[in-house]
């Protein structure tokens, strides 16, 4: 357990940071309405689709009105269709070299034309009630199914690295190779598949890379799960479980030209509530809690330590900064957190919140920390790092990661 002072000061960098990052507005082209949390602001200031969710869910212990606002937002920017963009430009279009990086059609959209992890449903069902009760949510389902269920079996598939949320993660590097997110190449992927308007189908068709990424279908079955559709943990078990090495990884098309980099993703599943038992007991006790690979003072990396790819050093060219390929997300603990309490392996799960404690009391919210010196790095006041709080002072409702009333 941390001592009560630990414990207060998480919570109140992490009140802080939430208060300080919220935004209220209405969209200067149609008078939309919105209210959210930037990421970090001057950095990330807009509405980044996987971002609210996280920071939903932690304001719903602070101000459950805004936990509904934040959501809400999404929804307000979500297309007749069902579809909900990665990033939403609330406050104007991007500018700069942005404008060639970003998932965006045409230079006056109002939002990506990609997707982040869809998570909202459950976020929905963590911060504020039943996702059935909004119908614009089972329609945001619907468009995931319509157009991004590759081969009919539930899993979605994502067409570039950034619609995992991991833009540079090094499971990546095997799949997309030169043109993975934070390399040059990456500019002429986006061009591609800005001409193929994001269409899975059509990219599929054009030769790819198209990835059907383990941590996106964890959230996609967890969000399910909160909708009362069926868990999508069978099929995720039957195919991207590797019953060998005790874990799963990413199915690509084309297959990857080799062997791909083990990060924590491939942990990811033990936030299914539903996960057999015997395979959650070997991602913890063969991988997770192995120091030589995940279980460091601030777990878990973001890439195995004996990984080749594993590396603390974010920044390519000044400016440009690589992500996901060392350094440790609080998201990412959190839901592997959720499978260490969900096991009954209560004195890991307070390690580990222990380590993430020590490193936001050591450098606040940040984006992500050295998993060996608890330094901060990456952006600052950054608003999902507020999940922390959801290890420090845990929810009665974690064991079932929140699903059970
Ligand atoms: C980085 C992260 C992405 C996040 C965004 C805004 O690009 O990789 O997951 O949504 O920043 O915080």
């Amino acid at each position: 357990m941390l001592e009560q002072s630990e414990t207060d000061t998480v919570r109140s960098a992490c009140e802080q940071t939430l208060h300080a990052n919220w935004v209220e507005g209405v969209r200067d082209s149609d008078g939309v309405s919105f209210a959210y949390t930037q990421p970090s602001p001057g950095h990330y200031p807009w509405q980044w689709y996987w971002d609210s969710c996280f920071t939903a869910s932690v304001w719903r212990r602070f101000d459950p009105v805004r936990a509904r606002s934040e959501l809400c937002s999404l929804l307000a920017a979500q297309r007749a269709d069902g579809f909900i963009g990665h990033t939403i430009f609330w406050t104007g279009p991007p500018k700069g070299a942005r404008r060639f990086s970003y998932n965006i059609v045409s230079r006056a959209d109002g939002m990506t034309a990609s997707i982040q992890p869809p998570l909202l449903a459950w976020a929905w069902r963590i911060a504020v009630g039943d996702p059935a009760e909004e119908p614009g949510i089972g329609r945001h389902h619907r468009w995931l199914e319509a157009h991004r269920d590759l081969d009919g079996d539930g899993l979605i598939w994502i067409v570039q690295p950034d619609e995992s949320g991991l833009d540079d993660s090094p499971q990546f590097d095997g799949i997309w190779g030169r043109r993975a997110h934070g390399t040059l190449g990456f500019f002429g992927l986006v061009r591609r598949n800005r001409r193929l308007g994001y269409d899975l189908r059509q990219i599929a068709d054009a030769g790819g890379p198209v990835c059907c990424e383990v941590m996106t279908n964890v959230l996609w079955s967890l969000a399910r799960t909160a909708l009362g559709e069926a868990s999508l943990t069978p099929v995720i078990v039957e195919r991207m479980y590797d019953e060998a090495r005790g874990l799963f990884w990413p199915l690509a098309r084309p297959a990857p030209s080799r062997p791909l980099a083990l990060t924590w993703t491939a942990l990811a599943p033990l936030a299914l509530p539903d996960l057999p038992e015997a395979i959650g007991r070997r991602l913890v006790e063969e991988h997770l809690l192995d120091p030589r690979r995940f279980w460091l003072s601030v777990a878990p990396p973001s890439v195995s330590r004996a990984d080749p790819a594993f590396s603390l050093r974010d920044t390519v060219l000044p400016g440009l900064r690589r992500y996901w390929r060392g350094p440790t997300w609080v998201n990412a603990a959190w839901l592997v957190w959720l499978g260490l309490v969900r096991l009954g392996y209560d004195e890991q799960a307070d390690e580990l919140g222990r380590g993430i404690a020590a490193a936001v009391a050591a450098s606040g919210l940040r984006e992500y920390y050295d998993p060996y010196t608890r330094g901060g790095m990456g952006a600052k006041s950054f608003g999902w790092s507020a999940l922390a709080l959801e290890l420090a002072e845990p929810d009665g409702r974690a064991g079932s990661s929140y699903l059970d009333p």
